[in-house]
């Protein structure tokens, strides 16, 4: 087998040490974004571990997320939050500008924000006001 058919995305990008920059990159957009600041905590801290842990097993790394926090459930997670088509398009931004400023390239840039995307869209759980 070629080795693009057995590496994961996780493996491609350089493995924990990218997760954490782009993880951190991220949520340095989050809380400058108007529509998603005030649905997030004051403090970052936990929320950066929280998704470190995730995206990490979500793009083929181990199953630290499953290992502290149990079965994912994202969308149960996220019903307290109303997450309506404008917070999805902002939290995409924000996550466009994390991968692009940590220059993750094709073909990684277009598969991560394809999963990124549907799994945003699915988080979806208020009509726009
Ligand atoms: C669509 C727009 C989204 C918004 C507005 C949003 C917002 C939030 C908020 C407010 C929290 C709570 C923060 C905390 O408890 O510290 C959260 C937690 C989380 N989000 Fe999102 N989120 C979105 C999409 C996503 C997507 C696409 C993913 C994964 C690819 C994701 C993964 C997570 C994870 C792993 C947590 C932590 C859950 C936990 O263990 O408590 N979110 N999100």
């Amino acid at each position: 087998m070629k080795q693009s058919e057995t590496q994961t995305v996780y493996s491609g990008i350089g493995g924990y040490e990218k997760i954490e920059q782009i993880v951190d990159t991220f949520y340095g957009h989050v809380e400058q974004n108007p529509i998603l600041r005030p649905l997030f905590p004051d403090d970052f801290t936990e929320t950066r571990h929280k998704q470190k842990l995730f995206l990490t097993q979500f793009f083929g790394g181990p199953r630290l997320y499953e290992a502290e926090r149990g079965h994912p459930m994202l969308r149960r997670r996220h019903l307290p939050f109303p997450i309506t088509p404008s917070a999805r398009d902002a939290w995409l931004s924000c996550m466009h500008l994390a991968l692009v400023e940590n220059q993750i390239e094709d073909p990684y840039y277009t598969e991560m924000m394809e999963r990124l995307t549907l799994t945003a869209n699915h988080m979806m759980n208020t009509p726009e006001s």
